[in-house]
């Protein structure tokens, strides 16, 4: 499609309205349509669009100081999100804890990487640099996240430029990659980690990696209770360190301030990003335990890495006024009953032929839609289900996250729901109205 842009589309076949406003739930247009977010455009935006008083908070650290060096300056802005991060993480982080401040997911996976193969040199065990991670994942689109990542289509150009360093099954109970039961099974997808590591050189192992939820590619994949226990264990008894990507999980989505305190586990490193400034600024965030900020400060003293940008004043700014905006409103509070409204609400789905699940935690939901509900088949791919279904939804003003491959890889179709945190009773019954006149459309029925 010819387009007079001068900027580089994500996708040159599509035609992207440009936005020019947004108020809670909504984007407006140029063109003066309104949209209900019902994604959080992609997990960020958590407390809803169109917040002036983040606005105000950056403008206010702009004008004292915008930007310092962090190999010649600390910020306060940075100082004290970090604080309030760590207060949030689970216990062993509080004290003696470090936040690495990036500009956004990928970057503090990066980071992460980077941090584990460190810590090993720090701790005299050389030997040790790959990360294992899971088939089905997503961890970012540089490319030593994307080493670690899982996400067949998003590696598939790539992989010549790719590490391999090992990838375990996902925990994925409705298409169970071992073709077990819950609670049957035994884990048997955790215990993969184990079975991984005695076949595979463990002592070259520095981290394990793992969305707690996955996002994106499984659309919202919950796993059973024990699965992130037994893998917190294997991690422990194997000396490898766990690293928990809350990128998109994390910041209260799931009703709690991470997925991970579901299950009372405590990783080493947690990835933060999207809603921890809610898209008001580019920002993300290593958290790193205490064993492993003292094995830096006991030997080297100085971790090779860094951006330019990194714990930027501004940015960090940004996320201390959307975390006050969070707690003056009791917002992580909020998630659970806005999630049961919605869930409630998409109840009235889950009987059409061709919904075959819908799962999630908190207000980030999955729906995943297959060509016979008994056998769990997908459609083949070339039947481009998701996104027919998005731009069905699309028509009706309702924004959605759509994504192809949560079976195999290639098949299986899925849209992911996660909505600021603000939703109305109303904004959710919207979107379902809009969901069932997209399967209409789309399937006929
Ligand atoms: C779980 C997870 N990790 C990492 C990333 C990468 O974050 P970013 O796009 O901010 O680089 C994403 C983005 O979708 C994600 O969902």
């Amino acid at each position: 499609m010819p387009s007079n842009s001068a900027l580089f589309p994500r996708n040159f076949r599509k035609d992207y309205p440009v936005a020019v406003r947004g108020e809670g739930c909504w984007i407006v247009d140029q063109a003066g349509r309104r949209y209900l977010d019902a994604s959080g455009q992609a997990a960020v935006v958590n407390i809803g669009h169109g917040i002036a008083e983040i606005g105000h908070a950056m403008a206010e650290q702009s004008s004292r100081i915008a930007f310092a060096h962090t190999t010649q300056f600390h910020s306060e802005p940075a100082e004290k999100l970090a604080r309030r991060l760590l207060a949030l993480a689970p216990q062993n982080f509080r004290s003696g804890g470090r936040v690495y401040f990036t500009s956004g997911g990928s970057e503090a996976t990066e980071t992460a990487i980077k941090l584990a193969r460190q810590f090993h040199l720090e701790s005299g065990q050389l030997s040790r640099y790959r990360v294992v991670s899971r088939h089905q994942s997503y961890h970012g689109s540089t490319l030593g996240a994307m080493t670690v990542s899982g996400n067949v289509a998003r590696r598939a150009p790539y992989q010549p430029l790719l590490a391999e360093w090992g990838h375990i099954a996902p925990c994925f109970c409705y298409h169970c990659p071992f073709d077990k039961k819950f609670p049957a099974c035994a884990i048997a997808c955790a215990n993969d980690l184990d079975n991984f590591l005695d076949s595979n050189d463990a002592a070259s192992v520095a981290a394990f990696i793992f969305e707690p939820v996955v996002g994106a590619t499984l659309g919202a994949a919950v796993p059973p209770d024990g699965y992130a226990q037994r893998i917190a264990e294997i991690c422990r008894d194997r000396g490898i360190l766990l690293i928990a990507d809350e990128i998109m999980s994390g910041m209260g989505r799931t009703g709690k301030p991470f997925a991970i305190h579901h299950w009372n586990i405590e990783p080493d490193i947690i990835l933060v990003g999207k809603g921890i400034a809610s898209g008001y600024a580019p920002l993300g965030a290593a958290l790193v335990a205490p064993r492993i900020v003292e094995a830096f400060e006991r030997v080297s003293g100085a971790f090779q890495h860094g951006f330019t940008y990194q714990a930027h004043p501004v940015a960090t700014a940004a996320g201390n006024a959307v975390l006050d905006y969070i707690e003056s409103r009791s917002l992580f509070e909020r998630v659970q009953p806005a999630a049961e409204i919605l869930r409630a609400e998409l109840s009235g789905l889950a009987s059409h032929p061709n919904v075959g699940e819908i799962r999630g935690l908190g207000l980030l939901l999955g729906i995943e839609f297959v060509k016979n509900k008994s056998t769990r088949e997908p459609f083949p791919n070339e039947d481009n289900i998701t996104e027919r279904i998005r731009q069905a939804a699309l028509d009706e003003s309702i924004l959605t996250y759509p994504t192809q491959g949560c079976v195999d890889g290639i098949n299986g179709d899925h849209i992911l729901l996660a909505p600021p945190f603000i939703i109305s009773r109303e904004e959710s019954a919207q979107i379902v109205r809009a969901l069932h006149s997209a399967l209409q459309k789309v399937f006929h029925t």
